[in-house]
Formats: C-alpha cells, structure tokens, sequence
C-alpha cells in the first residue's frame, strides 16, 4: 500500500529541481475492452471511466499536484460510430452537471484544450460556463483535452504565430521554441512532467506531442475504468525514482535549461 506522503519525501532531486512533479497528463484508454471483456456496451465502459475521473482528480490534489492534463477525447474519435459519440458527448454533460460543485468547493480551475467548436452546442456552453465559474478558483488546474489533436494545436499555433511575424509583432529572429509554446493551447501551464497511458498501448496518439518532447512516459495493462488510486501512486512512485536529464549530463543542473 503507498501513501501519498510516502510519495512527497520519495525525489531524488528534493523538495525543489528539474524532478518536482508539478503536472501530470494521462492518456485515459481501456474503457470498450473494460466493457468487452464483461458483455457489457462499450458504452458502459465509458461510464465507469468518467466514474474514475474522479478518483483520479481527488489522488492527484491530495499530492499537491499542480496541473492534471486528461485525454477525454481526440479528434479522431469524432470517426467512432455516431451513438459511442453521442453517448460520450452526453457523459461530458453529465460530469460536468454533477461535478461542477465539488471541483469548486475543492478549489479546482477547469481548463479545456481542443477544437470546441465541433462540439453539441450544449455541451460547448456547459464547459465554458462551467471554465468560467471555475476560474475564480487557485488550487490545482485540470486540463481536459476534448476534440483535441496536437498536429492541430501545433498547426493552429504556426498559423497564429505567421499571423503575428506578418503584422510585424514579431521579427523571425526573436522565434524561439519558448516563444512557440506561447502560441499553443497550453501556454499558460508547464509542459507534463509524466504521461500516464493505461490499457497496454504504447504510443501517444497525437496527444500533446510537442508538450510531451521531455515528459517521461509510464505504461500500464490496467485498463482506465480500473485505474486506481494505488495504481496512480504507483505510476508516481516510479516517476520518482527516474533520472530526467535532459539531454545533459548527471552533474549538470537541468533547472537552468527553459523548459
Ligand atoms: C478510451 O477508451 C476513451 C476514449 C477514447 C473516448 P477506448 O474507448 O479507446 O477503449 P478501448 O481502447 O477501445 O478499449
Ligand atoms: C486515445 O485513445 C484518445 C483518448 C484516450 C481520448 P484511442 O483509443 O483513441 O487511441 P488509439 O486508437 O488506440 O491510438
Ligand atoms: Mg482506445
């Protein structure tokens, strides 16, 4: 059994340095083999893994984890049959409804990444109304990647920012990877300091790949609807124990590099 205080005295680095966690994204995958493997809908699957949303939201606060960055839904995905789709458009809805008042009394900020514009319109205005309610809030920041791609994100940021260099904001000099981040959906968090995938797969599935250029990664078989609080501990234990070297050497101090 891990505690999470077991967790907090667990960096190599110490309390401070390139090895604090302070944002973690998970690629929550699994649900339809969860659902499969029981006869059940592979909609079923997706409600149980909205149900360990909030299991996961509550382990990661009580870590004092700063951003928690969750893949809900790609844009590929909009391709999955229409009543899967509907059916998880109508559970976002739902979370969102029943949720919404313990994220705030938890002091959590919402914040949503992806093409939003695809989506129901009522489900669009419950996120922004609910980012909105939320934004009052300063405790931990959950990111929640709906209708998402990252070639998107980073295609959209290279429009923004040739937008800005044609208007004369920026000359071509000053374009710096730093400067690039800030044109993405994400400027305003750290990029992620673990990626969790569950399910078995290993790969990224065009989550967000330009975020993820140094994050470690960690793969586990259990599938996301049974996810569970010691599993996350787990995933973070073994974060803990890693070297993140940036491409530098042990001795050199990685803080000094603009990540
Ligand atoms: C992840 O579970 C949830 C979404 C992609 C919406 P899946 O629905 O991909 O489950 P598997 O991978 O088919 O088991
Ligand atoms: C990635 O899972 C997207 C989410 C978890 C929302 P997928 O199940 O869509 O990814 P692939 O198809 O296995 O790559
Ligand atoms: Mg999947």
């Amino acid at each position: 059994m891990i505690e999470p205080r077991d967790l907090k005295t667990l960096d190599k680095s110490g309390a401070s340095g390139a090895h604090q966690l302070k944002h973690v994204a998970i690629i929550m995958d699994g649900n339809g083999r969860w659902a499969n493997q029981r006869g059940f809908s592979r909609i079923i699957g997706h409600k149980h893994g909205v149900k360990n949303v909030r299991t996961v939201v509550k382990a990661a606060k009580s870590l004092g984890i700063e951003v928690l960055s969750l893949f809900a839904f790609s844009e590929e995905n909009w391709g999955r049959p229409l009543l899967e789709v509907r059916s998880i458009m109508a559970l976002i809805d739902q979370f969102i409804i029943r949720d919404r008042k313990t994220l705030d009394r938890e002091n959590i900020r919402l914040k949503v990444i992806g093409d939003l514009t695809r989506l129901p319109l009522k489900t669009r205005a419950l996120i922004e109304n609910t980012v909105e309610i939320l934004s009052k809030n300063s405790g931990m920041i959950l990111n929640v990647a709906i209708s998402y791609s990252g070639r998107a994100d980073i295609l959209n940021a290279s429009l923004k920012l040739a937008e800005a260099l044609k208007q004369g904001a920026l000359s071509p000099e000053n374009v710096t990877p730093e400067v690039f981040s800030k044109y993405l959906s994400t400027s305003d968090i750290a990029a992620p300091d673990l990626l969790i995938r569950t399910s078995g797969e290993h790969r990224i599935s065009n989550f967000m790949i330009w975020q993820l250029a140094y994050t470690e990664l960690y793969f586990t078989d259990v599938l996301w609807p049974d996810f569970s609080e010691q599993d996350f501990y787990a995933a973070i234990k073994d974060y803990h124990m890693r070297d993140r070297r940036f491409g530098l050497v042990k001795t050199q101090n990685p803080e000094s590099l603009p990540l």
